[in-house]
């Protein structure tokens, strides 16, 4: 969509621009692109009026919806708001870009799936999730591809970044102040850098003939919540980041009786369709995470 023969910028629009990806989108594109994020406060997505209103009113070439309600175990008590959020809000906003012929790009998740397979998860497995937020999820997939044939809806996992708290930043903070952390060791996935994702996704948006459809997007390889907390760990060490706790112990996700929600126990996604279609290969989580850590914990020293 990259605009050649004119001097004006393309136009991207972000929804959750105040939460963690979303703020990292918006800040990645703003430097070639002319941003517009919406956070919560500017357009919320439970009045569907005001969404059709507000976006119709302006013109954009790319929309990415990376806005959802995230909280796990709340969606469990909350299905009616889950179902209104995650799934007809981004159907109405498919259609508001169908109309305005806007490349929408939608966020989902690696939670749309129950966990049992054992070998990363491809675009075309059946998502059968476990939890009313990827039920959530899932119908708002199902719903944003009927509603538009050209939406791209791109699945991530285990999403971390500066822009707002996630698993990493909780067990840092306990590490600091204690020298016992525990965290699952029998959960899998692949933590995902938003600095990474942007620059992923920009292919997808920047090249006109791309088409829509599913399309898994994470870091490479896998890990267990114990692991990727001992990385994050050492990668302190090594900057010579204050930890009181030098290594994270194991527990089980049984032992998590404080969740509400079930959570799928393996959860990694394939993003060999991702490569073939971009020629580009996300790199390994634990150089992702390396980074975060130098340029977010490094600093504060
Ligand atoms: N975090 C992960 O590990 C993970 C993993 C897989 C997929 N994902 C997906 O990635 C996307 C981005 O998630 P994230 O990690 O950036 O989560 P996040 O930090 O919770 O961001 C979600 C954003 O949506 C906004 N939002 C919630 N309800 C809204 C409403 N009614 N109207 C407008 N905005 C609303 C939130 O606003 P407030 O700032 O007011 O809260 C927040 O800014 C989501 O689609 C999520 O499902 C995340």
């Amino acid at each position: 969509m990259a605009k050649t023969r004119s001097n004006a910028k393309s136009k991207i629009a972000v929804l959750g621009a105040g939460g963690r990806l979303g703020a990292t989108l918006v800040r990645a594109y703003s430097p070639g692109y002319e941003v517009a994020g919406f956070t919560r406060g500017d357009l919320d997505l439970a009045d569907l009026d005001k969404l059709r209103s507000t976006l119709s009113a302006r013109k954009f070439d790319v929309l990415i919806n990376a806005a959802a309600l995230t909280n796990v175990d709340y969606c469990e008590n909350h299905r009616d708001e889950a179902l209104h959020l995650n799934a007809e809000a981004p159907r109405v906003l498919a259609e508001i870009c169908r109309k305005q012929n806007a490349r929408f790009i939608h966020i989902s998740t690696d939670y749309v799936f129950d966990g049992e397979k054992r070998a990363p998860y491809l675009e075309e497995d059946p998502a059968e999730p476990i939890s009313v937020y990827g039920e959530s999820k899932r119908e708002g997939e199902r719903r944003v591809a009927e509603a538009n044939e050209r939406a791209l809806i791109v699945r991530v996992s285990w999403v971390f970044g500066p822009d707002r708290p996630s698993f990493i930043d909780a067990i840092l903070k306990k590490a600091r102040q204690e020298e016992t952390v525990v965290a699952v060791a029998d959960k899998l996935s692949t933590p995902t850098y938003t600095h990474d994702i942007a620059s992923l996704l920009r292919p997808l948006f920047e090249k006109e003939s791309q088409g829509g459809g599913l399309l898994h997007l994470a870091n490479r390889g896998e890990c267990s919540w114990q692991e990727y907390a001992q990385w994050a760990l050492d990668c302190c060490h090594r900057e010579g980041v204050k930890m009181k706790a030098r290594t994270v112990g194991a527990t089980s996700l049984a032992a998590m009786t404080h969740f509400i929600a079930r959570r799928p126990i393996y959860t990694v996604l394939a993003t060999e369709k991702y490569e073939r279609i971009t020629n580009q290969a996300p790199r390994d989580w634990h150089d992702a995470v390396a980074e975060y850590i130098r340029e977010y914990y490094g600093r504060q020293l």
